[in-house]
C-alpha cells in the first residue's frame, strides 16, 4: 500500500488541480456575464470579445434566421393579406446590377440638387427640388434606392420642416417642401445610404436577424447557468425551453440550462452585437465621411426667399403635408390639435391633476417620463417593481410617499406620485426582444397585456413607443408585435372610448459604420411606415418624432435632446389638456 502512494500522489495532485481550474474557469466565465453594465456600444463590442472566448457555449450559431418572422401563431387570412399590403407597401427599389464596385457606388460628395424654378414663393406654397445623384467617377446614376433625408430651415426663426423625397427609379429625386413661413429657407439634403448601402442592410435583416443577441440567468440555489436567447433559436442539441406568451403567442426561446429548469430563469438581457457581419466589398459602403449621412450640395443657390402669402392658397394641391413644422423653436403640428406652451411646473401639474399616465417601451418613452418627474414639483418618485406595487398601491395611496425598489438604472420599472394633484406617472419597458442591459424575468411584459390589465377612462393616458429594439429583426416580427398592441388599444378604447392614446413613432439617429448594422435609420424607417399604416384610422394620436428629429436643428440622436423632447411633452400635454373651443354662438 504505501509503495503505491508515492506513485498516486502526483495523480491526485493533478487531479484536484485540475478540478479547482476547472471551477475558477466556469466562476470567472459566468462572473464576466453577470458584471456586464456597459451601457454603451462600443464598450460593450469590447466586452463581447473577451466574453465571447471564455463562454463559447453562447455563440449564436451560423443559420439561416429568416424563417423567424413565421415562428408563433399562424396570422388569420386578414392579417396576412394585410402583412403582404404592408410589405408592399415598405418594398424598396433594388439596382438593376448586383456587385457594382465602390467607384459606381452613389457619392454624395459628387452629387447634387437643383431647386426648379422658385419663381414666386410664397407661403401656404411648395418648393421642388430636384436632385441627381452620382457614382465616385462623377457618372450619373442610372438606378434609385439611394436614402435621403431632406429638410428647409431658417436658423434666423428656429424654423424647420421635413421635406417628402420621391425616387424616380433612374438616379433622379424630386423632393417636396410646403412653405409654412416667410423668410430666407435653406435646403438641406442628406445621404444617408447609398442604394448599395441599404442592399447589405437588407442581406443583414434576412439573414442575421441575430446580430444581436439576449441572454439569460438562471439561477437555483447555488447553481447558475447563463444560455442564450432570442425570438427564435436553432436545435442543436440542446433543448430549449419555450417561453412562448400564452396570450399573445408571441415567440421566445432560451437554450435550456444544462443542470437547471426552465423555470430558474431570474434575469434577461442583450448578449451583444456580433462582428464581422460584413465581407471586404460590403463594408466600403459604410465609411463614415463618405458615404453615411454626408450633405448633398446644391448646384446653384441653397436658399429660396419666401414672401408671406399675398393670394389665397387654400386648396392648392401639396404634394406633401408634413405632420408639424418649427417656428421659433416651438413644434406646431398642422392637424389634430393646438398647440399649448406648457412652460412651467405648475402649469404640468395643473394639466396632469387627477390623471395616470402609464408609459409603455423602449428607453425614448421613458425620457417623457423622465422630463416630467424632473418638471413636477414636490414630486414623489418611487422606483419599484409592478408587482409590488400592485396591492401597496390599493392600501397606501394616500399616504404615499417614497418607494424606492432598486429597479435597475433605465431599465424601470419607474412610478411617480405626486399626491396633492393626484397624478400616477408609471413607465414600464416592452417585453422582449430588448436590448436592456438586465431585466428581471418578472418584469418580461408585453404590451399588450399590460393595455389588457388597464380600466382606461378619461383619467388614463396610455403613451407607446416601441420601434428600436425591433431594428434587427425581419419587418415581420415588428408587424406581429404591433398587431397585438393594436387589438389590445382597440379592446382599451371599446371599454373605454375616452381613454388617450398616443404612439410615439421611430426618430432618426447618429450613425457610423457599425451602428448602422444595427440601428440605421433605414431599419427604423421601414418600421415606422408600417406603424403608421397600422394605426391609421384609429383613435390614436401619433408623436411624430420622426419629423421632429428630421426637421430639428439638432443633430440626430437616438435620444433626441431636451429641446425635442419638451415639444415632444407639450405635444402630449396639449392633447391632455386641449384648449377649449370658443363657442361659435351666444
Ligand atoms: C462548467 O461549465 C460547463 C459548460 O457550461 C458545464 O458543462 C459544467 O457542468 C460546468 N462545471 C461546473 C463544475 O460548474
Ligand atoms: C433563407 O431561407 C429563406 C426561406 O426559407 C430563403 O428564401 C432564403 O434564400 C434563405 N437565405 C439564405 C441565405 O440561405
Ligand atoms: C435626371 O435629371 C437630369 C436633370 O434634370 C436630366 O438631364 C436627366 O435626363 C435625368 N435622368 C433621367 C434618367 O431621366
Ligand atoms: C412553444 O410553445 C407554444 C405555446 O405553448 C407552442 O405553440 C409552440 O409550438 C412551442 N414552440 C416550440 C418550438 O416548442
Ligand atoms: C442665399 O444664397 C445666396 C446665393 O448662394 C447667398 O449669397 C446668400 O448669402 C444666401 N442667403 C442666406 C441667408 O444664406
Ligand atoms: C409661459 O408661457 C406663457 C404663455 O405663452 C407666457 O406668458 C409666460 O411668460 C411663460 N413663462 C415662462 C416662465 O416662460
Ligand atoms: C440579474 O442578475 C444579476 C447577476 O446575478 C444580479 O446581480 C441581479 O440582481 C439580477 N437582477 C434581477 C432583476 O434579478
Amino acid at each position: 500500500m504505501e509503495k503505491y502512494l508515492p506513485k498516486y500522489v502526483p495523480f491526485f495532485t493533478l487531479l484536484a488541480l485540475s478540478g479547482l481550474l476547472f471551477l475558477l474557469w466556469n466562476i470567472t466565465s459566468l462572473e464576466s456575464w453577470n458584471c456586464q453594465t456597459a451601457s454603451t456600444f462600443y464598450q460593450l463590442q469590447n466586452s463581447i470579445q473577451s466574453v465571447l472566448k471564455t463562454s463559447e457555449f453562447l455563440l449564436p450559431v451560423e443559420f439561416n434566421y429568416s424563417f423567424c418572422a413565421h415562428l408563433g401563431q399562424e396570422p388569420t387570412a386578414e392579417e396576412a393579406r394585410e402583412e403582404s399590403y404592408l410589405l408592399k407597401s415598405i418594398a424598396w427599389p433594388e439596382p438593376l446590377v448586383l456587385g457594382l464596385p465602390l467607384r459606381q457606388s452613389s457619392d454624395p460628395a459628387q452629387s447634387y440638387y437643383i431647386i426648379e424654378d422658385p419663381g414666386d414663393l410664397q407661403v401656404g406654397g411648395q418648393l421642388i427640388v430636384k436632385v441627381q445623384m452620382h457614382n465616385f467617377l462623377g457618372q450619373p446614376k442610372k438606378h434609385g434606392g439611394d436614402f435621403l433625408v431632406a429638410r428647409l430651415h431658417t436658423p434666423e426663426l428656429a424654423a424647420g420642416v421635413a421635406g417628402q423625397v420621391h425616387d424616380h427609379n433612374n438616379g433622379n429625386y424630386t423632393v417636396f417642401f410646403p412653405l409654412l413661413w416667410a423668410g430666407v429657407a435653406q435646403v438641406e439634403l442628406t445621404m444617408i445610404h447609398s442604394s448599395e448601402a441599404v442592399m447589405v442592410l437588407r442581406r443583414l435583416r434576412a439573414e442575421q436577424s441575430d446580430r444581436v443577441f439576449f441572454k439569460s440567468l438562471f439561477r437555483s440555489r447555488y447553481l447558475s447557468e447563463t444560455t442564450l436567447c432570442n425570438l427564435c433559436l436553432p436545435h442543436k442539441q440542446q433543448p430549449l425551453c419555450n417561453y412562448t406568451d400564452p396570450q399573445t403567442g408571441e415567440p421566445w426561446f432560451c437554450y435550456k440550462p444544462k443542470m437547471l429548469d426552465c423555470d430558474t430563469r431570474i434575469n434577461h438581457s442583450k448578449g451583444g452585437y456580433k462582428k464581422h457581419l460584413l465581407t471586404v466589398y460590403e463594408s466600403q459602403f459604410f465609411q463614415s465621411g463618405v458615404n453615411i449621412k454626408i450633405p448633398i450640395h446644391s448646384a446653384g443657390v441653397d436658399n429660396v426667399t419666401v414672401q408671406p402669402a399675398k393670394v389665397q392658397t387654400k386648396g392648392m394641391h401639396l404634394e406633401f403635408t408634413p405632420s408639424g413644422y418649427y417656428y421659433q423653436g416651438s413644434w406646431r403640428p398642422l392637424s389634430g390639435v393646438v398647440m399649448r406652451q406648457f412652460n412651467g411646473s405648475s402649469v404640468i401639474t395643473q394639466c396632469l391633476r387627477g390623471k395616470m399616465v402609464y408609459m409603455y417601451g423602449d428607453s425614448t418613452v421613458r425620457q417623457w417620463y423622465e422630463y416630467l418627474t424632473s418638471h413636477v414639483p414636490e414630486k414623489v418618485q418611487c422606483e419599484c417593481s409592478l408587482r409590488q406595487l400592485k396591492y401597496r398601491y390599493l392600501f397606501v395611496v394616500q399616504e404615499f410617499k417614497e418607494f424606492n425598489f432598486h429597479s435597475p438604472k433605465n431599465v424601470g420599472p419607474y412610478m411617480a406620485v405626486e399626491s396633492n394633484h393626484n397624478i400616477l406617472l408609471r413607465y414600464h419597458c416592452h417585453g422582449p426582444p430588448i436590448r436592456f442591459t438586465t431585466v428581471s424575468s418578472a418584469e418580461m411584459h408585453y404590451i399588450s397585456n399590460e393595455l389588457d390589465g388597464l380600466r382606461g377612462g378619461l383619467d388614463t393616458v396610455v403613451l407607446i413607443s416601441i420601434w428600436s429594439h425591433f431594428s434587427t429583426f425581419p419587418v415581420q416580427v415588428y408587424i406581429r408585435r404591433l398587431r397585438h398592441i393594436r387589438r389590445a388599444v382597440i379592446r382599451l378604447l371599446n371599454r373605454e372610448p375616452a381613454t388617450l392614446v398616443l404612439i410615439r413613432t421611430a426618430n432618426l439617429q447618429k450613425l457610423d459604420p457599425e451602428s448602422s448594422l444595427f440601428n440605421s435609420d433605414w431599419f427604423s424607417q421601414q418600421l415606422d411606415r408600417v406603424l403608421r399604416a397600422m394605426f391609421k384610422g384609429l383613435n390614436v394620436q401619433l408623436v411624430d418624432a420622426w419629423e421632429m428629429t428630421l426637421a430639428h436643428h439638432h443633430p440626430h440622436q437616438l435620444h433626441p435632446p431636451p429641446e425635442i423632447i419638451s415639444n415632444m411633452v407639450n405635444f402630449i400635454l396639449s392633447h391632455i389638456c386641449p384648449v377649449r373651443r370658443k363657442r361659435r354662438r351666444g
